[in-house]
């Protein structure tokens, strides 16, 4: 497995894949890797020729009071793992290359940036889209994977490159979970032991409310029943439940519809998890 640090590495190696017309898959991340994010290469592995991963803790996409400095990071764990599961090369920039002094241009999908996290985490989708239209621009993939757990961010990328002409096509994978159905995140170690065990609480009202959707009569009723269910766990304190539309994130009007997701984000003391399900 190579390591490329530099743009022009990484420049340098794709070159035998792009001559040959060769399919390359990437899979971008912030490392801490774990099931979810390797479940993403092991399926790129059927499909593309090459395989690339990049391994990059973009400080766009935090804002000022979030976990930017205590990001998890373990390199040496993530290159064994990589290494594992046949990746043929791993792109690990540093901040500087990425975002040289004087860097002055982003990219930001309108609207569907503003909702659901985006409320929150104000210009978070904004540095997300900076960096994977570097990213794409850098690797010259042909097919990128992301996990549907970031449903919104996969929305919003996809919107992106298709508003945008980007030359790539884009997968998304089923959402890896514990096994009492809490999302794998990263951001699971920093839960504390209660608040580990008060999580599944996320996962198991999301699935209630999919057994329970043709009981409700409008979306207002299900998202009512919902939260009655949630806080039920003290430690869980939501900061947003919604039904949205599956295909662009606009809101459901209906229980009817075709392709409603319910997608939620919650915090367990500090740590603000996010995990959606698609309900029908
Ligand atoms: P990161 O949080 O490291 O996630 C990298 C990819 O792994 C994303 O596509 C994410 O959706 C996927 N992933 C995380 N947990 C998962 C799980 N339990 N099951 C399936 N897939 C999972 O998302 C980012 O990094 C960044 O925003 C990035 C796109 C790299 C841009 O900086």
């Amino acid at each position: 497995m190579k390591i490329l640090k530099t743009i022009a590495e990484i420049k340098e190696y794709i070159k035998q894949f792009k001559c040959k017309d060769e399919l390359i898959g990437f899979v971008p991340t912030m490392g801490a890797l774990h099931e979810g994010h390797l479940t993403l290469g092991k399926e790129a592995r059927y499909e593309c020729d090459c395989l690339i991963y990049s391994i990059f803790i973009n400080p766009t996409q935090f804002g000022p009071n979030e976990d930017l400095d205590k990001y998890p990071r373990d390199i040496g764990g993530d290159l064994a793992k990589l290494e594992a599961i046949d990746v043929d090369a791993v792109f690990l920039p540093d901040e500087k290359m990425m975002y040289p002094d004087n860097y002055k241009t982003y990219v930001k999908v309108e609207d569907i940036g503003k909702i659901l996290c985006g409320k929150s985490r104000i210009d978070h989708f904004r540095g997300v889209t900076t960096i994977v239209s570097k990213l794409f621009n850098i690797v010259e993939c042909d097919e990128a994977y992301f996990g549907k757990k970031d449903i919104q961010q996969f929305i919003i990328i996809k919107k992106m490159v298709e508003d945008l002409n980007m030359n790539v096509k884009m997968i998304s994978i089923d959402t890896v979970r514990e096994e009492d159905g809490l999302a794998k995140s990263s951001r699971n170690a920093y839960l504390t032991e209660e608040e580990r065990k008060a999580a599944p609480i996320i996962h198991k009202s999301m699935i209630k409310a999919k057994e329970d959707l043709a009981i409700h009569f409008s979306p207002e009723d299900l998202i009512e029943d919902v939260i009655l269910l949630i806080s039920e766990e003290p430690l869980a304190e939501i900061e947003y439940i919604e039904l949205r539309r599956s295909k662009d994130l606009s809101k459901v009007e209906d229980l009817s519809e075709e392709g409603i997701l319910l997608i939620l984000a919650a915090k367990f003391g500090k740590t603000r998890l996010i995990d959606n399900l698609l309900l029908n």
